[in-house]
């Protein structure tokens, strides 16, 4: 269908997915540039909300607000509405002229947080999502993980800005450290791969994440 490169980054809170996802991008931009890797460009961007992206933007707004309690089928519904978005009008535009995409979060996070976590369950998700992207999956997908107690120390200490999830307390972001173990096992295309981000420091999680990254490119000329 496309050419390009689809890279989703995973994790539960604190993980430190932002900071992994700017240096990878940085990284990515000029390995483009001195030619060693041959793709048109790189893209950032994250779900829910996008990039640059008004409707994805609007729906984050919504799911994320103090002001709904949504219902599980919504909230998964609404989750999904986004990424279809996204995908038709950022991500496929953009792997079709070769670009790199990495993406902070995609369905891996919504079988976790919409399918694993709720009365829905983990396959009702997986459906939803499959009519959603039109069964597109990332060609990789690093998952750092990272124990709840650390994550949420880590929010802490970087003073920053909370959502509703990430003020859910400690027994639910033990049990989402617990279902992003399970994700390898519904995945079947080997796109998963679990990066230690709990003790290591960022220099070595990063490293980690370029070498599956280089691996998959030099394995995929
Ligand atoms: P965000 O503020 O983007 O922070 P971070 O990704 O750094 O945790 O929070 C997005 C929240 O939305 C996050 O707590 C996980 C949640 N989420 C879902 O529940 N389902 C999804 O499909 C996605 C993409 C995110």
């Amino acid at each position: 269908m496309n050419n390009g490169l689809f890279i989703s980054l995973e994790g539960p809170e604190g993980s430190g997915k932002s900071t992994i996802i700017n240096k990878l991008y940085e990284w990515l931009a000029e390995l483009i540039e001195n030619k060693s890797i041959n793709f048109f460009g790189v893209i950032k961007t994250r779900e829910p909300g996008g990039y640059n992206n008004k409707l994805c933007e609007d729906i984050r707004n919504l799911i994320l607000s103090d002001s709904y309690d949504i219902p599980p089928l919504t909230d998964a519904l609404l989750f999904a509405a986004s990424r279809s978005y996204h995908l038709e009008s950022t991500i496929i535009p953009a792997l079709e002229k070769n670009y790199i995409v990495l993406c902070d979060r995609f369905v891996d996070s919504s079988y976790v947080y919409q399918g694993f976590s709720t009365s829905l369950g983990v396959e009702k998700v997986i459906q939803i999502n499959k009519l959603a992207t039109n069964n597109i999956l990332p060609n990789l997908t690093l998952v750092l993980m990272v124990s709840a107690e650390v994550g949420l120390e880590r929010i802490k200490i970087n003073n920053r800005e909370t959502n509703k999830i990430d003020n859910k307390p400690i027994e639910y972001h033990k049990k989402i450290e617990e279902y992003y173990r399970e994700l390898a096992k519904i995945d079947c295309e080997n796109r998963i791969h679990y990066i230690d981000a709990n003790s290591s420091s960022i220099n070595t999680i990063l490293d980690n994440c370029k070498e599956v990254i280089l691996k998959y490119i030099h394995g995929h000329k």
